[in-house]
This record gives structure tokens, sequence and C-alpha cells, in this order.
């Protein structure tokens, strides 16, 4: 990192500038206003020479809260950040950003990415701040600071908060969000009891932190990281390790810096700069939000990128890391091993990584990450012994819908010699479906035997996406009945037009786009019908007629489409009548146009 300048009074702009929040803070040509603006940032302590003096001033977007239990150690942290910003000489402002914790918010957290992304969008553009740290952490906390970043489009870095330490169970790893969905199969099977359902899941969350699998929430931090936007080996440091109170003053001190330089977030995102991170979601074996909360990043900060991208340049990469759910490790494993810059050192050995992609830190990511060495090789695998070839999304469309993502790292030998062993047609598989309608459809009926549902049936749910289930619910990976997991089938093919949870390791179909709510093919389809998958084609079709088709679509629009539970909240109402489509990004449509929009 760039030496730091010295304390106040500090340096003039390295850029000349006169910092935005000189308009707010010291504008002689206004001086009622300057007076007003500035007479409340005195009441607590601040004084007039501090905010006068030309000193950056630095907010930190805390996302840390009593309710959001992941990312509660930003609390603790942002003294740290302080000290950093203080130390090279800019004064740090802090305010909440509205809480996003997966766990548990109900419905589901992810309406909240977006309410949060704008509220942070008002806050970054009205308030006097020349640049702005971003507290990262569970999942949706991340992509909400980023996007609203990428809007505003002053100075900003991110700090992780990091995974937390790893769980333990009678000597084994119990990796958070994972454990869940082997404990509902433990539980289902008779094997343990609701006591020991709820010991199981909580020896997964032994300290704070973000949970300790590759799920959404290291998925999107490592990511962060690989777009530049926190500092070089960060991402992966676990809660409570020194090195993350470390980062944090390294982070609160280099945010100054940058508000120097003027490097802004649209410096930082470029295409080079997503398209590694697809490459590296593929190769830690990340979460199927991915690509919903990388592309909307992309759109708010204008840089074209597709659904399609993810295959092009995902697909053909290595799984190189060991961690659940694609693998057996944890969070301080990955740390330990090298964390995010071995990963990208082994992937530049391949040619893989666009290596001019700029980080906050002034350099590019080729120069931060060529040289870091493999710490553990049982944890992130070289680049010539991967756990899996081709580990990213196969993006499946046809007449079921335009888009949709298959995580081809997560699928188990069981799965693959179910449904993919026909030498004839390898990578192709078609059953009967059993439909289910939201997740409370699918929780009621699921174990009834009079659904017919065998080893080779394909679960469906629908009226789950962005507007069927405002936020789009996390539910399309289905555990089979009871009886089915007894005989040891442990995973039925599911397809559906909501999200899964990273921490899972089915290998869904989800993200359907467009949704059954807004007229996708999803909603025309009956328990019944066949639906033939086909992986090397990349096609999903039900396999009746077109005629038969066309007969249900009118019938449906005949009816008023297909229903939709009514809203609940304000906030659900106005972003149905806002929101896009997963493959999309889940965006809000009229927010995508306000790019770049601070102003002095
Ligand atoms: Fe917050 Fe997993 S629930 S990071
Ligand atoms: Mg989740």
């Amino acid at each position: 990192m760039p030496e730091t300048k010295p304390p106040f009074p500090p340096t003039p702009s390295d850029s000349g500038r006169r910092l935005r929040s000189r308009a707010w803070f010291d504008n002689p040509d206004n001086p009622d206003m300057t007076a007003l603006y500035l007479e409340r940032y005195l009441n607590f302590g601040l004084t007039r020479e501090e905010l006068q003096s030309g000193a950056p001033i630095i907010g930190i977007a805390q996302t840390g809260s009593d309710l959001s239990p992941c990312n509660r150690h930003h609390l603790v942290l942002a003294e740290r950040l302080r000290e950093g910003i203080r130390t090279a000489g800019g004064i740090a402002i802090e305010f909440p950003v509205h809480p996003i914790q997966e766990t548990g918010k109900r419905p589901t957290a992810s309406i909240d990415r977006n309410l949060a992304y704008l509220g942070l969008v008002e806050v970054l553009h009205g308030y006097p701040l020349d640049g702005v740290v971003l507290t990262i952490g569970c999942d949706k906390t991340t992509p909400a600071c980023l996007m609203a970043a990428a809007t505003v489009n002053i100075p900003a870095i991110a700090l992780s908060v990091g995974p937390m330490l790893n769980g333990w169970f009678r000597g084994e790893r119990t990796g958070s969000g994972t454990i869940v969905w082997k404990a509902r199969q433990l539980m289902a099977a008779g094997e343990i009891d609701y006591q020991g359902f709820i010991e199981l899941v909580a020896s997964s969350a032994p300290s704070t932190g973000y949970c300790n699998t590759m799920g959404t929430a290291s998925t999107m931090n490592s990511l962060a990281e690989v777009l530049g936007m926190q500092l070089p080996g960060s991402a992966a440091i676990p809660a409570p390790y020194r090195e993350r109170q470390q980062a944090a003053y390294e982070t609160g001190k280099r945010i100054v810096e940058m508000v120097r330089q003027d490097i802004k977030p649209s410096d930082i995102l470029t295409r080079d700069a997503f398209l590694n991170a697809i490459v590296v979601n593929s190769a830690i074996g990340g979460s199927t939000n991915a690509p919903i909360h990388i592309n909307a990043i992309a759109k708010h900060v204008g840089v074209p990128l597709t659904v399609e991208d993810w295959q092009t340049h995902g697909l053909g990469v290595p799984l190189l890391v060991n961690l659940q759910p694609a693998g057996e490790y944890l969070g301080e494993d990955f740390h330990r091993a090298g964390g995010v810059p071995a990963v990208v050192a082994q992937l530049i050995g391949q040619g893989l990584i666009r290596e001019d992609a700029p980080n906050v830190n002034g350099r590019t990511i080729g120069e931060n990450c060529r040289d870091q060495p493999i710490m553990d090789s049982r944890v992130i695998l070289p680049v010539d012994q991967p756990l899996r070839i081709n580990a990213g999304f196969v993006v499946l469309r046809g007449n079921l819908f335009d888009a949709a993502i298959m995580k081809t790292s997560v699928i188990s030998e069981e799965f693959r010699e179910r449904y993919l062993s026909n030498p004839q047609d390898p990578e192709a598989f078609e059953g009967k479906v059993v439909v289910f309608d939201g997740p409370e459809d699918y929780h009621h009926r699921i174990d009834d035997p009079a659904l017919g549902i065998d080893a080779y049936t394909i679960l469906v749910i629908r009226g789950t996406g962005p507007i069927g289930y405002p936020g789009a619910a996390e539910v399309v990976n289905m555990r089979p009945p009871a009886e089915l997991i007894k005989q040891g089938v442990h995973s039925l093919p599911c397809i559906g037009d909501g999200r899964q949870s990273g921490t899972s390791g089915s290998p869904s179909i989800l993200n359907a786009s467009p949704e059954a709510a807004v007229g996708g093919g999803l909603a025309l389809l009956r328990s019944g019908d066949r639906v033939r998958i086909d992986l090397r084609r990349g096609s999903a079709d039900i396999l009746i007629p077109e005629a038969e088709l066309a007969d249900r679509r009118a019938a449906l629009d005949a009816v008023g489409g297909y229903p939709m539970p009514p809203s609940q909240t304000p906030w659900q109402e106005i972003q149905r009548g806002l929101v896009g489509q997963l493959d999309e990004g889940m965006v809000l449509k009229p927010a995508v146009k306000y790019q770049r929009i601070a102003q002095t």
C-alpha cells in the first residue's frame, strides 16, 4: 500500500479538486447555508477547525447492528476504521444502513437489498461525504452497498466483516447454512430429534462473523476483493482474528488516500473486473446468487454484463477451493490457505485473469496476487490438480424460460449416476414433473404419497420469483420426500423461478427468468408433464406440443395470469411494480438510468 500522508492539517488534494464536502461546510458564497450545515455537526464535539480544514469527510456505512448478527462485528471494527481514517488525515462520520439479516428477515431478506440500496444512494448523494467505507458481510449487504457506491460514484472502499470461525460438532466441521440441509435430512430420516437438530445447526455458528461456508456471503466478499473494491487479501480473514482489525485500520487509511487521488468506483469496476469475478466465482465454488448480485452492480455502474457471460467466461474454469458446500473445509481454512489472492494467482498461471484490472490499493490485480503461494493445498488446490474441471454455471433456456442457471460444481456422483449416465445422451435427462406453487404448498405436500414422487421425478417450484414472492425466495433446492431419503435418494432435480441459498449443495435449475408471475413458461406446467433438460445444448423444455402450450397460455390469460399473493407491506408493493427479473440482476428498473450522480 502507498505510504499514508501525515495527519492534520491534511495535504491538499492530489488532484487539486475542491472536495464535495466543502460545498456544505465551507462555502463563502452561501454563508447562511454553510452556517446551518456546519453548526449541527459541531454539536457532538467536532470543531469548526476540523470541518473547515479541507480534511476529507469519510462516511462509514454501518451495516452492523443487533438485528444483523452477521455484520454486528462492524460496530467494533468501526473503531479501527476511524483510527485509520484519522491517521491519514480524514474525518469519520458513521451512519446506519438499513439492516439486511439473511436469516432473520421475513419473508425474505432479499427484498431488502434494493431498499438498502435506495437508502444508501440517498445518503451518499445528499450528505457531505467525500468518500465512503462500505461495511460488507452478510449476503445482501455486499451487493446493496456496492450497487449504491456504483450509482453515486464517490470514492468507496469495502471492508468485509469476515467469516465466523469454523464450526465443530463431535470432531467434524459444521458449516453454517450447509449443515441445515444435512440436519433436515437426518431429522426427516428419524436419526435426530428436534433437540439434536437445533444443537447440530447451532454448532456451526461459534463466533461473530458471517457464514463460514462458501455461501453467498463468502462468495460476495471474495468477489468484492476480486472486483478490486477491497484491499487484497482482506476478504477471507475471519472476523475475530487480529488481522481483521488491522485490515480495518488499513482500509480507513486507504480511503482517505483514495479521496485525495479521486479514485472512484467507475475507475475500479471495469468489464475486466467483472469478468475476473465470474472466473473466480467458478474457482471458489461460489453461490448461485452471485450472478444476480454481480449483474446488478454492473448495471448500476453501466458496464454491459449478461447471464450468458457467466457460462462463456465461467463454465470452463476449474474448482480450486475445497470449501463446503462444494467441498469439505470452511472459512478459517480458506484464509490460512492463502485466501482470494492464492486462488487468483493460480488462475493467472492459466491466463484466466485480466491482470490489469485495478484494485483500490492503486495496484492491479496481477501485481497484488501474482506471487501469492498456496499455503495449504488441501484447501486451495493447484490449478493443475483441481477438485473439478468446468466448475461454473450452465445457462439453460427453452420453452420453460429464457434463462436459468445450474451450478455444475455441486452435481454429486449420486446425481450424476442417476440422471446423467446414459451413454447415448450423457448430459441430458428427462422426467415427469410435480409442480408446487410456492414454498408453503411445497412444505404442505412434499411428503404426500399421492404425488407419486419417485427417484426420477423432477420437482418444480414456481411463484417464487422477484414479483411472485417479492424479492425472490431461496426455496428451489427442495428435499425429496422423507420416504425417498430413507431409501437413499438424497436429491432430486429441482427447477424454479426462485433462488437457492448459496450454502446449499443442490444442483438445482434456478433463477428461471421470466418468472411464472409475469407469464414465464413455468406458469404453463402441470404435474405429470414431462420436461427434458440438456446440459450440453443448454436447453430446458416441456415435452408437449406447441398447440397445447398455446391453449394453456390462452386459458391462463383468460383468468388474469398466474395468481400472486397480496403484498404484505408498502415496500413489497412498490418493489413489485419496479423490479426486473433475476437474469437481469433483479434491479429496480427506473434506478439504472441514474449513474455517476455525485455532485459537489
Ligand atoms: Fe448472514 Fe450467512 S446468514 S452470512
Ligand atoms: Mg441466503
